[in-house]
């Protein structure tokens, strides 16, 4: 589904130039679920954008369901860390937006997005202004809205960094729930080793910058998953060290 070919990425700034991304190659399959880790400023955040079609990569290219990606793509949806909710729009007109900015029938997403609130667990909730929700049932309504147009990719950075330890466990497992009804293809940047191994079917691991491609790691732990005391907690607690390991600074060479 998502090819990423040959991509590196240079940035020019006023302090010279930054070597962001490193020659990656991956691919994603249809469905999958793709956790990017890696340390702050491996350029995480800068290879979803070039997926995404946001920036376009200094060398190499990107494919989405076969077709070389020069611009955003409507099939293609992006969930950042903040909800960014419009403040005056309720939670049903919110989750409806892409639904209007795409010009698409909105009596043909209704019942959609009716069904969407419900299972993110926002029934009850349609006539609510963002203000009036908190951080985690907010980052819920970017989730749905993220979803509404039934993007075959999904792309989210971080997108519980912001919450509390507990809403954020709460919203890993929850996120399982919801995309097991849809055919989305995920990748998703987490700096959470935990949250990495309890959403992936494969762990990308980048080095520090630049960003290379470190490591893939499967984690062929069935589904649905659960947090605490399951009968796979050997096994995530083995893949969860080894990407630790993989994440340690390397040693300081004495010079
Ligand atoms: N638009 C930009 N202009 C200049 N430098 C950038 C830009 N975007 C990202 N960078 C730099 O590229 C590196 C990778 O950034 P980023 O992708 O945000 O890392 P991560 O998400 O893994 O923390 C960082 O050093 C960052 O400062
Ligand atoms: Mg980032």
């Amino acid at each position: 589904m998502i090819e990423v070919i040959g991509v590196s990425q240079r940035f020019d700034t006023q302090r010279g130039e930054i070597h962001a991304l490193d020659r990656i190659d991956l691919e994603v399959h249809e469905n999958e679920f793709v956790t990017l880790v890696g340390r702050s400023g491996c350029g995480k955040s800068t290879l979803l954008r070039i997926i995404s079609g946001l920036i376009r990569p200094t060398v190499g290219a990107v494919r989405v369901a076969g077709e070389q990606v020069a611009r955003p793509r409507r099939d293609v949806s992006v969930m950042f860390q903040r909800p960014a909710l419009l403040p005056w729009r309720n939670v049903r007109k919110n989750v409806l937006l892409p639904v209007e900015m795409l010009g698409l029938d909105k009596r043909q997403y209704t019942d959609r997005a009716q069904a969407l609130i419900e299972l993110a667990g926002l029934a009850g909730f349609e006539e609510k202004l963002p203000h009036e929700l908190s951080g985690g049932m907010q980052q819920r309504v970017s989730l749905v809205r993220s979803l509404i147009q039934r993007p075959k990719v999904l792309l989210m950075d971080e997108p519980f960094s912001a919450l509390d330890a507990l809403t954020r466990e709460e919203m890993s497992v929850e996120l399982q729930r919801v995309v097991a009804e849809e055919s989305t293809t995920i990748v998703f940047v987490t700096h959470s080793i935990d949250e990495a191994v309890l959403l992936a079917d494969r762990v990308v691991v980048l080095s520090p910058r630049p960003g290379r491609l470190e490591r893939i790691v499967d984690v062929p732990i069935p589904r649905p998953r659960t947090l605490g005391h399951n009968a796979h907690a050997d096994q995530v607690s083995a893949i969860s060290a080894e990407l630790h390991d993989l994440l340690q600074p390397a040693p300081q060479v004495a010079t």
